[in-house]
């Protein structure tokens, strides 16, 4: 990657004057960089690739053809959200593809975690080729990097965003926030007008809850995975915990537990709760969170998920548990 060292003359991005800065000097460089041509963007809804879709929505309007893949592994409402924001409320194109049953097919009887990335990273890149196939007179492939996916990539660290394109697409690159940290993205972002749901979401793995439901993924223990985590997340926004807490979610194990509901007896799944904090994802701890709160999760879980009876707390610092189950 040619000219990936930040420029000194960027002062870092803390307020609505400097992102305001920012934003016009993108767009500018934007426009003259695409002049009329037509720029193809993965996006996921995560803030780096929400943040890239605004800036260049601003830049160049229609001319950005946005592809949403839903991979199935979406957390619940997610894929909704993307398409309203984008269509309705910043006038994107659009283009939102449902391959949710052709992932699952993929990894039907996967158990090994590293097999199931490799799998649905490959996966994805296929649908987006074949979309950008479809898409007439793409020059410009745009990317949600960031300064530190650059700075991880060059370091020991396997990153896990920094996949690379198959080298049968021949797009010239746009990374218009390649040199701004998280914290930049975000002001840049609320700059922007997008809703605080997507400038302050908490980190999402590629490869999303597949590897939030363990082993072999079922239909049934993965719609597990997307409830409870549902629920997490509204009781966390009701606890006024959304962005203080550094990522919080469900996991579905493949093994189940004896239970009792209405004086029967039941023979479910458990669902962990894993909730930390961190300040760069290389350590992280367990967010200590009201006795209350936990109790209430334990009681919507095990009441309104289907096929669960019993509720776990995942409290292990990283080292030694990584902050994903797989
Ligand atoms: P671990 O589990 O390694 O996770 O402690 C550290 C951070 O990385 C996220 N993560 C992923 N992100 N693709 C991603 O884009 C992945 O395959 C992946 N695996 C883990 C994890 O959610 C945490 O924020």
């Amino acid at each position: 990657m040619a000219n990936d060292k930040r420029p000194a003359s960027l002062k870092r991005i803390t307020n609505k004057t400097l992102a305001k800065k920012f934003i016009a000097e993108q767009v500018a460089a934007l426009k003259e960089q695409i002049g009329d041509k037509k720029v193809l963007l993965a996006l996921s809804g995560g803030v780096d690739s929400s943040v890239t879709a605004a800036l260049l929505i601003k830049a160049i309007g229609k001319n950005l053809v946005c592809v949403h893949v839903n991979h199935g592994f979406l957390r619940k409402g997610e894929p909704e959200e993307v398409v309203r924001v984008f269509r309705q409320e910043m006038g994107a194109k659009l283009v939102y593809v449902n391959a949710s049953s052709r992932f699952l097919k993929k990894v039907a009887n996967v158990s090994d975690p590293e097999k199931k990335r490799k799998i649905i990273g490959g996966e994805f890149i296929e649908v987006f080729a074949e979309q950008a196939k479809k898409q007439k007179g793409i020059e410009f492939l745009a990317q949600g990097t960031i300064y530190p996916d650059i700075l991880e990539s060059k370091g020991i660290k396997a990153h896990h965003n920094v996949g690379g394109l198959p080298a049968s697409m021949k797009f010239k690159l746009v990374e218009p926030i390649k040199f701004l940290y998280k914290d930049e993205v975000r002001v840049v972002g609320k700059e922007l007008g997008l809703p605080d749901s997507m400038v302050y979401r908490q980190p999402f793995p590629g490869p999303g809850l597949a590897v939030r439901c363990v082993g072999v993924i079922t239909k049934a223990r993965l719609e597990a995975v997307r409830e409870s985590d549902a629920i997490l997340r509204e009781e966390f926004k009701n606890a006024g915990l959304e962005g203080k807490v550094w990522q919080y979610f469900t996991v579905v194990p493949d093994f189940k537990s004896t239970g009792i509901t209405n004086g029967k007896r039941t023979f479910d799944w458990p669902v962990i709760i894993r909730a930390v904090n961190t300040k760069d994802a290389v350590t992280a701890t367990c967010a200590e969170l009201k006795f209350s709160l936990m109790q209430k999760l334990v009681q919507r879980i095990t009441t309104e998920v289907k096929g669960v009876n019993r509720v776990l707390w995942d409290m292990t610092p990283k080292p030694s548990g990584t902050i994903e189950w797989e």
